[in-house]
């Protein structure tokens, strides 16, 4: 089975790296940061990757590589932009997906993992969700819930947290692309 999927990515790619890890075929990858540790990850896994400072050249050029590339799946992971209207509008539903690390609707936006701990929430974890032109409003496909420790810092948390998003968030895309086949 080929999975022809395309990672947008800001920043350390670990999901990405997951995803790789799993199997699933990354087509592109492409970041609004020349300097992401994630574009490393693609060229060390010979996945070709690209970098537009400017996001509206950015949505521009990835529409053209979806096609080109024949993407079904386009994934962010850690992209740390929202997508303009037009550019979700110009894909099909359910054809962008993310990872945010809380359980949505609760603490949507930056700095979620702060913003549970600021909360004293007893309870957080992660969404897999479709992406609409909103803040983290797209539909939900996946969540996972875990106990916030008391000795929980936002660091400990997050490496928690992420343990999770790599396992959830590459099973999920797996499931996703065997179920549009
Ligand atoms: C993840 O924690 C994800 O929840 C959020 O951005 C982070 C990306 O991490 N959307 P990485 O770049 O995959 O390590």
């Amino acid at each position: 089975m080929i999975h022809n999927i395309a990672v947008l990515l800001s920043g350390n790619g670990s999901n990405l790296k997951a995803i790789i890890d799993k199997g699933i075929k990354v087509s592109f990858v492409a970041s609004n940061n020349s300097k992401a540790l994630g574009l490393k990850i693609a060229k060390n896994a010979n996945i070709p990757s690209y970098s537009w400072k400017n996001v509206l050249e950015l949505e521009k050029e990835v529409l053209k590589l979806i096609i080109e590339y024949d993407i079904k799946l386009l994934v962010l992971a850690g992209y740390m932009r929202l997508l303009s209207q037009n550019f979700v509008n110009s894909l099909p539903s359910k054809f962008i997906v993310n990872v945010h690390p809380s359980l949505l609707p609760k603490y949507k936006g930056m700095n979620a993992i702060k913003q549970a701990i600021d909360d004293c929430a007893e309870y957080t974890g992660v969404t897999i969700h479709y992406v609409d032109e909103g803040i983290d409003s797209g539909s939900i496909i996946k969540q996972n819930m875990i106990k916030i420790n008391e000795n929980d810092t936002e660091e400990i948390l997050k490496d928690r947290l992420q343990e999770i998003e790599h396992r959830l968030y590459s099973d999920t895309i797996k499931s996703i692309l065997i179920k549009n086949q």
